[in-house]
């Protein structure tokens, strides 16, 4: 048997702009809900945006783009998945006529990717709803939302048409359940959000999701537009059947989301946990049709698995990514207390696989840690990241083993593949990149750029097409 990735596999690095564009109200740009978020998810969102808040400057990325995009063409990137600002475009988010600057900065930033040959890979919407939907609209909760949307994409879909053939629709979209703020700019604290009112907001993103599917190939039928959810695979703690179907449950609430995109209909789970919590989503008379515009396919983010059991004595949460669970006793943890679990990463692809059949892209993946910068033998300034190439390397075996297990992966990017500010802490010193910014949290540093060890590494596996991963 021999490992291998298909020869036009997709390999890059993935960001997102609230994370390390900064210049948060350049050339015309609104405020985002990532700007009232000095510390991430730990408290609750400022008034207005404060200095302390690492994203307003980020890396800099608005004005040192282009040197950035020649390290990633140096690693030999074939793609880039960064997401373009809705504050940029839009705002305040609900303008008739888009802001030109705004788009031409996108403009310019994937002329640069194709320059060498990379392939943009375009969130439209990462966690950075313009501010303005949040306070004046509750957020997703308000069926407004859909329409204002659907303009947004409609102008980027047409600008950018010739220039980005990926489009992912909403990051991460499960993440509404535990963040409404952070991923579905509900201004409703969430101890006061209602489930009626969250499903109802799910919903109206659900629909917006597939109005992007439906203009996206009117505009361009070349376009591939996927749904991007966060994927934990939920192991019950013990054998016990209570704990499978705990963890069944658990698996049930995140799985929605790729159902309606992929299937194009609510699965009947679904319609029994609206039943037993009294939920009843508002239906308009077209939304089943819109619904069955389905995606081309799946992306995800991978970090972790987690566990469920139904012992209320063990139901102790653990940290993780944003919808954490209960610790593995057998796995080793990050130094933010996530748990890394490779095979993780082959479970979850098998399991989107099987369900669904349709091609796979692991856009985000990759370990947040304490770099130390240091000189090397060559008089350089790097990091030797070694944990972070182990990290990397062991889910891209497993990745293999999905393929070759029959899994179709269209490609991997991992996340930060540049240091950039944390979402869930709002830290820079939780770094994930090939490339070292030299930024830190108190605002001190030149904003220089180093290449990590890991750099190089990734370099390697990138122009070998992943074979020297298995030497
Ligand atoms: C995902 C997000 O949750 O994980 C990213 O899509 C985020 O925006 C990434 O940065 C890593 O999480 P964190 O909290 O370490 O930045």
């Amino acid at each position: 048997m021999s490992l291998h990735f298909p020869k036009d596999f997709l390999w890059g690095g993935a960001v997102a702009a609230n994370q390390l564009e900064g210049a948060y109200q350049e050339d015309g740009k609104g405020w985002s809900t990532q700007d009232v978020m000095p510390n991430g998810i730990k408290t609750s969102p400022t008034e207005v945006p404060i200095e302390s808040n690492m994203k307003l400057i980020g890396i800099d990325f608005y004005h040192r783009y282009k040197e950035d995009i020649k390290l990633f063409a140096e690693m030999g990137f074939k793609v880039f998945r960064t997401s373009i600002a809705w504050s940029r475009i839009f705002p305040k988010g609900d303008e008739l006529e888009p802001n030109e600057k705004g788009l031409q900065f996108y403009d310019d930033l994937f002329d640069e990717c194709h320059k060498y040959g990379i392939e943009p890979l375009v969130t439209i919407s990462h966690y950075e709803t313009p501010l303005h939907l949040a306070r004046a609209y509750d957020g997703w909760v308000n069926r407004k939302l859909v329409g204002f949307y659907e303009h947004y994409t409609r102008a980027i879909f047409s600008r950018y048409k010739d220039k980005v053939k990926y489009w992912l629709t909403f990051n991460e979209i499960n993440s509404i359940l535990e963040f409404p703020f952070m991923s579905g700019g509900i201004n409703t604290p969430k101890e006061k959000l209602s489930k009626q009112d969250l499903y109802q907001a799910i919903h109206h993103e659900f629909l917006a999701s597939a109005l992007a599917v439906k203009i996206g190939h009117e505009i361009n039928p070349e376009f591939k537009i996927g749904c991007m959810v966060l994927s934990m695979p939920v192991y019950p703690l013990t054998p016990h059947p209570d704990d499978v179907i705990k963890s069944m449950e658990s698996d049930h609430k995140n799985m929605f989301f790729a159902d309606v995109h992929v299937r194009g209909y609510y699965p009947n789970y679904m319609k029994r946990y609206f039943k037993e919590n009294g939920i009843n989503i508002k239906f308009e008379p077209d939304d089943e049709e819109i619904l069955r515009n389905t995606v081309d396919f799946i992306s995800f983010s991978y970090y972790m698995s987690t566990c469920e059991t139904a012992d209320p004595a063990k139901q102790i949460r653990g940290e993780g990514n944003l919808l954490g669970g209960v610790p593995n006793p057998y796995l080793e943890s990050s130094d933010w207390g996530w748990q890394i679990d490779p095979q993780g990463l082959r479970i979850v692809l098998n399991a989107f696989y099987d369900r669904y059949q349709k091609p796979l892209f692991i856009v985000e993946n990759g370990l947040g840690a304490v770099d130390q910068l240091v000189t090397n033998e060559e008089g350089e300034k790097t990091v030797e990241d070694d944990y972070r190439i182990n990290y990397i390397k062991e889910h891209l075996i497993q990745a293999a083993e999905a393929i070759e297990d029959g899994v179709k992966l269209m490609g991997y990017t991992t996340w930060g593949c540049i240091d950039l500010v944390s979402a869930s802490t709002a830290e820079l010193k939780k770094r994930y990149g090939f490339i070292y910014v030299d930024r830190h949290d108190n605002g001190s540093g030149s904003l220089e750029r180093y290449r990590k060890k890991s750099f190089y590494w990734y370099k390697d596996v990138i122009a070998s097409n992943g074979n020297s991963l298995f030497e």
